[in-house]
């Protein structure tokens, strides 16, 4: 049997982004929804299923991310983030235990995900995928458009997702895709894609949606709402 069918499961929690676009006084990941903090709720969301968690913190925040996590049932590692993402990631790289053999990959910004998603993404990694994401269609008709904001094409749509997290991957090929990164990527699994790894889908959620302005954060306060109906 392969390691990633028995091995323990971490999660990395990037959660050093300053949320300039929410226009908040504090990191994104601090923030609260209904008292409780975006990085306890995601935290939260995967200590269900995984054994370790890493968090990457702004560096002037280690401590107070540390008390946030005291609540959340796991191995807690807390780091120092990065410049951008991927070397918030990086960073947390350094510190996963020897014997996690999956890992996935969650942002702090997307603390309502079901736990029915990262369920969805552990199984496949166990059946013996090495890259698996969430995915949604998307509804709306896309085009790309020129310099002049001219439409140029509409896009087959029926061809395109939309991803969220958590992304999970095989432990060893995620450590070799970020050795081998070149470029930023905008998520973990185009560092996989840069390596030939096919990278699967399973089912994502709007729940899972990702807090970047200051309307996701109204959005996802009233899903909560919903979802404690
Ligand atoms: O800024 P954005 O919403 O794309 O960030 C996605 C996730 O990556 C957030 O949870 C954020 O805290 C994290 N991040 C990070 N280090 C950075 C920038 C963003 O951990 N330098």
């Amino acid at each position: 049997m392969s390691a990633a069918a028995t091995g323990r499961v971490a999660a990395i929690i990037p959660a050093a982004g300053s949320g300039v676009r929410l226009g908040a006084d504090k990191p994104k990941a601090f923030l609260e929804l209904d008292g409780i903090s975006l990085l306890t709720r995601s935290a939260l969301a995967m200590s269900v299923v995984v054994d370790v968690i890493v968090v990457a913190a702004p560096s002037d925040a280690l401590d107070l991310a540390s008390e946030l996590l005291t609540v959340v049932d796991a191995e807690i590692h807390v780091v120092a983030g990065g410049a951008e993402r991927q070397n918030s990631i990086s960073n947390a790289l350094q510190v996963l235990p020897e014997d996690i053999s999956i890992v996935l990959v969650h942002d702090a910004a997307r603390p309502l995900v079901p736990v029915e998603v990262t369920n969805r993404v552990v199984e496949k990694l166990r059946a013996g995928a090495k890259a698996v994401i969430p995915v949604l269609p998307i509804a709306d008709t896309i085009k790309s458009v020129d310099a002049q904001e001219t439409v140029v094409q509409t896009i087959d749509r029926n061809q395109l997702r939309r991803v969220q997290t958590p992304q999970g991957f095989d432990r060893s090929a995620l450590v070799q895709a970020y050795a081998n990164a070149k470029v930023l990527a905008t998520d973990d699994a185009g560092l996989m894609e840069a390596m030939q790894i096919p990278v699967h889908t399973v089912a994502g959620d709007e729940l899972a949606m990702k807090i970047t302005t200051a309307h996701d954060l109204k959005i996802a306060t009233a899903l909560l709402g919903a979802t404690n109906d």
